[in-house]
């Protein structure tokens, strides 16, 4: 496990979705099968995702191969445009195509994020192939993570009980810790840090402040996050603090 970092320092936002989409197709590549990718909600990750369905990305990526899942979503109906894998399914999964069968929506027409996140665990374990996370099989190729300007990551604030869990794989959020204040559903850390590669997308002078604070060793739930893999954190010269350069 580690948490240890590599900060990449680049120019602006179309640079970080440049980058990840470098880093994606490598992991993509390096997959011997079928590869899964865990998505992330919010702004930081649109450039990253329009750039996907554009060539010459599109044609590189092996669609039929790839799984896609979400790190976390808001609990509202995939067509609300809160929605996280809404908003993946109209910047790329849609336009591009992607099979039907290898998009892995958390189900939000539960009856709430409690069962939803029961079933989503349970997706992810078919998938996966069993009930316990094996260190030396990791469930994703890549995550992608984004940076709340209160320090949370996926649908873990700060304070929460959420993130001290150690077993299970996803949680139901009954009440968020930001805007929009919509119940969510939420991987755990364990499962996150399931991955062969962790990636922070990160832009924008509004995270500066935050970003010095989780750089800084304060305790954070983005500085929490941990994976099996490698852990990258993508930063944009605007939101790079003093000190912190490529
Ligand atoms: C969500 C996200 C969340 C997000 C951060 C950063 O559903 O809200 O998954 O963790 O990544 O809040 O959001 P921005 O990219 O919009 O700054």
């Amino acid at each position: 496990m580690t948490k240890d970092r590599e900060a990449i320092v680049v120019e602006d936002a179309s640079a970080i979705a440049e980058t990840a989409a470098m880093r994606v197709l490598a992991r993509l590549e390096q997959a011997e099968a079928r590869a899964a990718v865990c998505l992330t909600g919010g702004t930081s990750p649109e450039g990253l995702y329009r750039l996907l369905a554009e060539e010459p990305w599109r044609h590189r990526v092996p669609w039929e191969r790839v799984h896609w899942f979400m790190g976390d979503d808001r609990f509202v109906p995939q067509s609300d445009a809160l929605s996280n894998m809404g908003m993946a399914r109209r910047l790329f999964l849609d336009p591009v195509k992607a099979p039907r069968h290898n998009i892995h929506p958390i189900d939000t027409t539960t009856h709430d994020p409690e069962e939803a996140a029961r079933l989503y665990a349970g997706d992810l374990q078919k998938f996966y192939g069993g009930e316990r996370l094996d260190p030396a099989r990791p469930l994703f190729d890549i995550v992608l993570m984004g940076l709340g300007s209160d320090g949370h990551t996926a649908s873990l604030f700060p304070s929460s009980r959420a993130l001290q869990e150690q077993d299970r794989w996803v949680l139901g959020i009954g009440k968020s810790g930001m805007e929009p204040f919509v119940p969510r559903v939420t991987l755990t850390f364990p499962a996150l840090a399931s991955s062969r590669e962790m990636l922070f997308l990160v832009d924008g002078a509004g995270k500066r402040d935050i970003l010095r604070r989780v750089m800084g060793g304060e305790d954070l739930p983005a500085a929490r996050a941990y994976t099996n893999g490698t852990l990258v954190w993508l930063i944009d010269r605007a939101a790079a603090p003093e000190g912190c350069r490529a």
